[in-house]
């Protein structure tokens, strides 16, 4: 059979599995995975016999994508900002809504006047896709990036050594702030002059909306949980943001970029630690993205 046979006869297979708006694209995705070729070849290579090895591989990984299994998580690889990332079932699929988080920085970084050195802390890293591509875009730019997971940390870690960023990027375990200012000494010394930045793509699916999504059944429910109503760890990072800087165990950041669902926005600005923060900062949202500037004014 050719490979425009079996193309079909996956899509049809994905279809009836409820796999409806990225059959043809995953069915070729797949295949491309098999056969180890780029999809232009394969839509070149349309009447072509496939040998019967990748045959196997191919029905096997289009059985477990009717299973709800994500194609990043069959492939072992998503695109990010351009770049390829490993992931596996320890880590979230980076997402398109990330996008603009990196680039809400990357714009900042490029229209900031002061041209002093950065230092970015990713919260909650995951596969490591923003602080691997911030270190990309910008030389310059020293990053800690923190995870409550091992095994994320530990695809982060990978993903810096895949794109050659591993030297300026330092990994750290541990609950959000805490494995930074359980390390006050270490920190000081490897923050110097630097203006500190802080992004974070943090869970904030609520509870009951993951329930009801099967296809996140997949992903670490640690990456995605964010509490009843999708607020609890951002609140905690506030938490522990408000007394770090009250305390000065770090330095008043700069910036910071948190990564939201437009819907949690609203119980998010209604903390008391969110308005808390905004006597040090003002506040913007453009679409998946809130940033916090430091309010010069006010201090
Ligand atoms: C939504 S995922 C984001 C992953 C990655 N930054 C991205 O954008 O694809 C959230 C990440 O935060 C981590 N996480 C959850 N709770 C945390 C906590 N209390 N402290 C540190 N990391 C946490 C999860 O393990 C997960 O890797």
């Amino acid at each position: 059979m050719t490979i425009s046979k079996y193309l079909e006869i996956a899509h049809r297979r994905l279809t009836n599995a409820g796999v409806i708006d990225s059959a043809w694209l995953d069915a070729e995705v797949l295949l491309s995975f098999a056969l180890q070729r780029s999809r232009p070849w394969l839509l070149a290579h349309h009447d072509q016999q496939i040998n019967s090895v990748a045959i196997q591989q191919f029905n096997h990984l289009t059985m477990r994508r009717a299973r709800g299994e994500p194609v990043a998580y069959l492939t072992g690889e998503r695109e990010f900002c351009g770049l390829s990332f490993k992931v596996n079932q320890s880590a979230l699929i980076p997402r398109p809504a990330t996008e603009d988080l990196v680039e809400s920085v990357t714009h900042y970084f490029k229209t900031e006047k002061l041209k002093t050195e950065k230092l970015v802390i990713d919260i909650g890293t995951g596969s490591g896709c923003i602080a691997v591509t911030l270190a990309k875009q910008f030389p310059n730019v020293k990053i800690i990036a923190t995870d409550i997971s091992r095994d994320a940390l530990a695809v982060a870690q990978e993903n810096a050594e895949r794109h050659r960023v591993a030297d300026r990027i330092t990994f750290l375990h541990g609950n959000l702030l805490n494995p930074i200012i359980n390390h006050v000494g270490n920190w000081k010394l490897e923050i110097g002059n630097s203006r500190l930045m802080v992004a974070a793509n943090l869970p904030y699916v609520p509870s009951s909306v993951i329930a009801a999504k099967p296809e996140l059944a997949h992903e670490p429910a640690r990456a995605l949980d964010g509490g009843p109503d999708g607020t609890e760890i951002y609140q905690q990072l506030f938490c522990q943001l408000i007394n770090s800087i009250t305390h000065k165990l770090i330095p008043l950041p700069v910036s910071l970029f948190f990564e939201m669902e437009p819907t949690i926005l609203p119980a998010l600005l209604a903390l008391p630690e969110a308005k808390r923060l905004s006597r040090w900062y003002t506040i913007e949202r453009q679409n998946h993205v809130l940033s916090l500037h430091k309010n010069l004014k006010r201090r």
